[in-house]
C-alpha cells in the first residue's frame, strides 16, 4: 500500500461516503454532468494506490481513450499522484511504481484482450463498467466472472450510466428495491434507502446524482441542462430518471457487435444521407436489409457537423465508395454538387406522408445496430412521439433524428406501398 493524503475538497460531497464502499455491485447513475465519471476515476486512482487491481471497460474499445483513460489521468494529476504511476499509453495501463498494482482498460469488443487481461501482481479486484447501458446482460455476467482468485480485498463491480428506458436489463436486475421520490422506502434486512436518492442492501448499492450534486460545474453548464427542451432528454439527462417506454417511436431495435456476429452474406447494401450544416450534422447510414427475416442491419454511420460540400464529398467517397446514396431531396443543389464531386447521390422521392410511412415500415422490421454506431443508438433511444397531439395523428418529435431520417431515405425504394394513409394514435400503439 502507498500512504497518501487526500484533499477531500476535490471530491463532490455526495460521493465521499462511497470512497470505501464495499458492496459487490455498485451502481452510480443519474443525469449528465453529475460528476459520476470524475468520482469513479478518482476512486480508481486511490484504490490502485491501496493495492487494488482495477479493470475499466466500455462497450467499444475506441471510445475508451477519449473518456475513461483521460479521466483517470486527469484524476491522478488532480490528486498530485501522477508521479506514483508508470503510464503505458500503448497498452493503456497504469502501474503503481512501488507495488505493481494496476489500472487496466479494455473494450468489450476487444474479445481477446478481455479474455487474457490479467494484472501484473495478484488478481483483479474491481471492474468498472462505464456507460453500462451500452452493455448487454451477458457482457455484465462475463465480466462479473472475471473477478476470481484470492485477494485481501472485497471484489466489486461498479456500473455507471445515464438511465434509459425502464425495460432495460439494468433496471430489471437491480432496481426492484428502488423507490422514487414520494414513494415509500422499501424495508428489509440490511436495506437502507432514501427514495429518489439511494438504495443499498447486502448485495447492491445504488446512488442517483444530478448536475445539482456537482460543485464543479459552470453556470453555463447548468443553464444548458435546465433549458433542455426535449421531454425525454430533460427526464433522463437533467433529472437523471428512467424514461417510460410508452412514448418511444421505435422499440424494435437492439445493439449487437456486428463485427463479431455479422449479417448473413449477400444481403443488399443501402446508403442514405440527411444534410446538415452548422449545428445539425450531416448524417449518412450504411445498412443491409434481410427482407426474408425482416431485419435491418445498421452497420456503419457517419455523423459530422460543419462540413462544406467538398469535405462532405470526400467523407462520403471514403464511406460509400461508388455506391448509390439516397439523399434528403430538400436540397437539390447539394445533391447536384455532390454528383459533380464524384458521389453517386440521388434524391429521395418523399411523398406527402413519407415520414409516417417510413416510420411505420421500419417498425415492421427488427433493427440491429452495430455497437460502434453510438449516435444512431442515442437517436433511436430518444425518438419519441410528440406530446399533446390531440387530432389523432401522431407525429414524432423532430430534432435529434438525422441518422433515423438517413435510414428512412436509404431504404425508401423498399417501402413500396406509397399510398398516403392517415395513421391513428391507436395504430402506432399510443
Ligand atoms: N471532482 C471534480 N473536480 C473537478 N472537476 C470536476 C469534478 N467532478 C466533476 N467535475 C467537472 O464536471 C464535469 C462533469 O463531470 P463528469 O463528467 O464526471 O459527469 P458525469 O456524471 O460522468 O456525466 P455524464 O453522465 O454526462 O457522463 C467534468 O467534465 C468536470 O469538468
Ligand atoms: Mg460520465
Amino acid at each position: 500500500m502507498v500512504t497518501f493524503e487526500v484533499d477531500l475538497s476535490g471530491i463532490n460531497p455526495v460521493y465521499r461516503p462511497f470512497l470505501k464502499d464495499e458492496h459487490r455491485y455498485q451502481l452510480y447513475f443519474g443525469g449528465s454532468s453529475s460528476g459520476k465519471s470524475c468520482f469513479l476515476a478518482t476512486r480508481a486512482v486511490l484504490d490502485a494506490l491501496q493495492g487494488r487491481n482495477i479493470l475499466i471497460v466500455r462497450k467499444v474499445q475506441r471510445t475508451l481513450h477519449a473518456s475513461c483513460w483521460n479521466e483517470v489521468l486527469k484524476a491522478a494529476r488532480r490528486l498530485r499522484a501522477a508521479g506514483l504511476f508508470r503510464v503505458n499509453r500503448t497498452d493503456m495501463t497504469l502501474t503503481v511504481k512501488r507495488t505493481g498494482a494496476q489500472i487496466l482498460f479494455a473494450g468489450l469488443d476487444d474479445v481477446e484482450k478481455i479474455k487474457s487481461i490479467t494484472p501484473l501482481t495478484g488478481s483483479l479486484t474491481d471492474v468498472w463498467i462505464e456507460e453500462a447501458t451500452e452493455c448487454t446482460r451477458d457482457d455484465f455476467k462475463q465480466l462479473d466472472k472475471r473477478l476470481r482468485g484470492p485477494s485481501a480485498f472485497s471484489k466489486r463491480v461498479t456500473l455507471s450510466f445515464n438511465p434509459t428506458w425502464r425495460d432495460h436489463w439494468l433496471f430489471r436486475d437491480f432496481f426492484s428495491g428502488w423507490a422514487e421520490e414520494g414513494e415509500a422506502a422499501r424495508t428489509g434486512p440490511q436495506v437502507r434507502a432514501v427514495p429518489g436518492r439511494s438504495y443499498s442492501d447486502a448485495r447492491v448499492s445504488i446512488l442517483r446524482t444530478t448536475y445539482r450534486d456537482n460543485r464543479f460545474l459552470t453556470a453555463d453548464d447548468r443553464r444548458a441542462l435546465e433549458e433542455e427542451a426535449s421531454g425525454y432528454y430533460y427526464t433522463v439527462y437533467t433529472l437523471g430518471q428512467w424514461g417510460a417506454r410508452g412514448d418511444a417511436v421505435f422499440t424494435n431495435w437492439r445493439v449487437a457487435d456486428l463485427t463479431r456476429e455479422p449479417p448473413p452474406d449477400s444481403l443488399r447494401v443501402y446508403y442514405g444521407l440527411d444534410f446538415g450544416f452548422a449545428r445539425d450534422p450531416s448524417a449518412c447510414v450504411r445498412c443491409e436489409l434481410d427482407r426474408k427475416n425482416r431485419r435491418v442491419y445498421v452497420t456503419h454511420t457517419l455523423c459530422e457537423a460543419g462540413l462544406v460540400v467538398w469535405e462532405l464529398a470526400e467523407r462520403l467517397k471514403a464511406f460509400a465508395g461508388r455506391a448509390r446514396i439516397v439523399c434528403d431531396s430538400a436540397d437539390p443543389r447539394c445533391i447536384a454538387e455532390l454528383r459533380q464531386l464524384g458521389v453517386r447521390a440521388t434524391p429521395a422521392r418523399k411523398g406527402p406522408d413519407s415520414l409516417m410511412h417510413g416510420i411505420q415500415w421500419l417498425r415492421g422490421y427488427q433493427i440491429i445496430v452495430d455497437a460502434a454506431c453510438t449516435d444512431m443508438i442515442r437517436e433511436l433511444g430518444a425518438y419519441c412521439w410528440k406530446e399533446g397531439v390531440s387530432d389523432g395523428n401522431p407525429t414524432p418529435r423532430r430534432g435529434d433524428d438525422h441518422l433515423i431520417d438517413a435510414l428512412r431515405y436509404a431504404l425508401e425504394s423498399e417501402q413500396t406501398r406509397r399510398v398516403a394513409t392517415l395513421h391513428s394514435r391507436k395504430e402506432v400503439g399510443l
